[in-house]
């Protein structure tokens, strides 16, 4: 139980208040001098007609030995106005702490909300034949961070690569690909030959429209399960796909599906059967559509005036497989927040057709990744293609290893720790429904809010360790009284305290960037830390104790870098 926990259990009876209102009133002063947490009185004046103040200096006298019979590890309780501070006991408070932390290991943090319940997590799901884009690379790290963070609170997460791997596109593919392609060209760099192609399709249609109605012709085919068709789509797709695998490896992600859009094509009835059997669905100018007036939303289109189903039809029918194959507990769909309208459509239809669990789908939107304050676009020219970047994150660390670091073992692993870490933190250390600006150069600086920096400090957390020759403890470690005095190391010890709420929070409010930030602040308290504190003192046992202090924030800080799907190198 938090600490915040305990002394509102101490003192809602005092007050006569329920302890659920008592824990909402306790607050945590943003300045420390006012104590680690604070109880106003003035909600209690109004029942016991007096003033705050004096309410306050009278419970006070209840409350501290109150607190001191229940064990709660507070030193002094002070009022101030109308307000009852309480400074922890940092002595008590650093000892258990850092042995929960060291005792845990890498399962401090960890909890059991979800009792292993299945979570679907659809992430990443780049479309066949195009560059994996920026937004895809968002949706790729926030889904797997999240999928991290669930799993942690005790949910089984299900990593679902919903592929783009159907539509017109493939008609005109082929089509570029029998005229202008070649199979060697293809395999040498699918995506860029792929990409190539498609452009080229375009820019030709324009003076000869014939074009279309042939792609037209071959996606027909491709519908209708033509074996030419279908042996050059799975080409298509097999080739895409090994591409994407390089990039995901190198990311350290791994998926439970790669479903696609393809997928469901013969699961598409089902959904049409239902609809009619509800009547639910209508005609509306020749197509065929679910109203949603009663939402405030246009129709869900579900089958066009040629029978094509839509891209909605497809996500009704992957929510009907998902729930079967998983009956999730959550369906998460990490997408972009262009797509908001769509997902609120497919998450009604779902719910007019009488299922509950429709209630616990969410779409978990993100901003849009800018490039000098603009949209990126697909067309030709304007896309930063992730391989590059990483690529391009990975060759300057290494670099910068070389010059500083010339020793060092492992470099390249090294190097594709911070590049790739580097890459992904940039995302992560913002909330994800903010814009964030592209730049190669502010993720990979080692000083500011970044990747490098977090885990620069683990690893130089890590050196000390090393060069003093620290033994884990194998029994309950006992901190002599002073070697933890001065803001701070209690700086350390109430962020090291406070990272089980900070993970809860991440994974209640599907938002990595709570772990993110927190990643940083603590990294900061460390190395403040470090440049106050001598960690090898004279006295041994202060030099033990300090150097627990350290091995429990390389832990939390491994830990935090983990879930967020960072590695954390022990030296750099
Ligand atoms: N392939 C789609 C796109 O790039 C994203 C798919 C998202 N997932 C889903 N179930 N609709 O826009």
């Amino acid at each position: 139980m938090s600490y915040k926990n305990q002394i509102a259990a101490v003192i809602a009876p005092l007050a006569n208040l329920e302890e659920a209102d008592t824990l909402r009133l306790l607050e945590t002063p943003k300045d420390p001098k006012m104590g680690d947490l604070a109880f106003p009185c003035f909600q209690l004046a109004k029942t016991l007609r007096k003033a705050p103040p004096m309410i306050a200096a009278e419970l006070k006298e209840k409350i501290q030995p109150a607190l001191a019979e229940a064990g709660v590890p507070v030193g002094n309780v002070e009022v101030v106005g109308a307000y009852i501070n309480f400074f922890l006991d940092q002595e008590a408070v650093a000892q258990d702490v850092i042995s929960n932390v060291l005792t845990a290991g890498d399962a401090y943090g960890a909890a059991d909300l979800g009792h292993g319940a299945n979570v679907t997590i659809d992430l990443s799901s780049p479309n066949i034949a195009k560059p994996f884009s920026m937004g895809h690379l968002r949706s790729t790290v926030i889904g797997n961070a999240l999928a991290n963070i669930l799993a942690k609170l005790g949910y089984n997460p299900v990593r679902i690569n919903h592929l783009g791997d159907w539509g017109t596109q493939f008609g005109k593919l082929i089509v570029a690909y029998k005229k202008w392609g070649s199979e060697e060209a293809v395999r040498k760099s699918p995506i860029p030959e792929l990409l190539r192609l498609y452009v080229q399709f375009h820019d030709e249609a324009k003076a000869d429209p014939s074009l279309e109605d042939q792609a037209r012709e071959w996606f027909k085919k491709l519908e209708d399960g033509d074996v030419e068709a279908t042996e050059l789509w799975q080409w298509f797709r097999d080739e895409s796909l090994k591409e994407f695998n390089k990039t995901y490896e190198l990311m350290g992600i791994r998926f439970d599906s790669l479903h696609g859009e393809a997928f469901y094509n013969d699961k598409m009835d089902r959904v049409v059967t239902l609809l009619e059997e509800k009547g639910l669905l209508v005609e509306d100018e020749g197509a065929m559509v679910v109203k949603l007036d009663e939402f405030d939303m246009p129709p869900c289109l579900i089958k066009k005036s040629d029978g094509a189903t839509l891209y909605a039809t497809r996500d009704l029918a992957a929510a009907l497989y998902r729930h079967d194959t998983y009956d999730f507990a959550k369906a998460l769909y990490v997408v972009g927040g262009e797509q908001r309208l769509h997902f609120k459509q497919v998450f009604k239809v779902l719910e007019k057709l009488g299922y509950e669990w429709a209630k616990e789908m969410h779409h978990i939107p993100f901003g849009m990744m800018l490039k000098d304050g603009k949209k990126m676009s697909t067309r030709k020219g304007k896309v930063v293609l992730l391989d590059e970047v990483l690529q391009q994150a990975i060759d300057d660390v290494r670099q910068v290893i070389a010059e500083k670091n010339p020793n060092l073992e492992n470099q390249d692993a090294v190097a594709k720790a911070v590049g790739v870490g580097a890459v992904i933190f940039h995302d992560l250390k913002n909330y994800r429904l903010n814009d964030i600006n592209f730049s190669l150069e502010d993720m990979l600086t080692f000083e500011g809010e970044t990747g490098p920096y977090v885990q620069y400090t683990h690893a130089r957390a890590c050196s000390i360790l090393r060069k003093a020759g620290y033994e884990p403890a194998s029994e309950k470690i006992q901190l002599p009284a002073g070697a933890l005095e001065g803001a701070e190391s209690w700086a350390v010890v109430t962020m090291l305290l406070n990272f089980p709420h900070i993970v809860q929070r991440a994974g209640t409010e599907f938002d990595p960037s709570i772990i993110g930030k927190y990643a940083i602040d603590l990294a900061q308290a460390f190395n403040k830390f470090y440049a106050h504190v001598r960690v090898i003192a004279d006295d041994q046992a202060v030099t033990a104790a300090r150097l627990h202090l350290v091995a429990a924030t390389v832990q939390v800080l491994r830990t935090a870098l983990n879930l967020l799907g960072l590695q954390a190198p022990q030296e750099m």
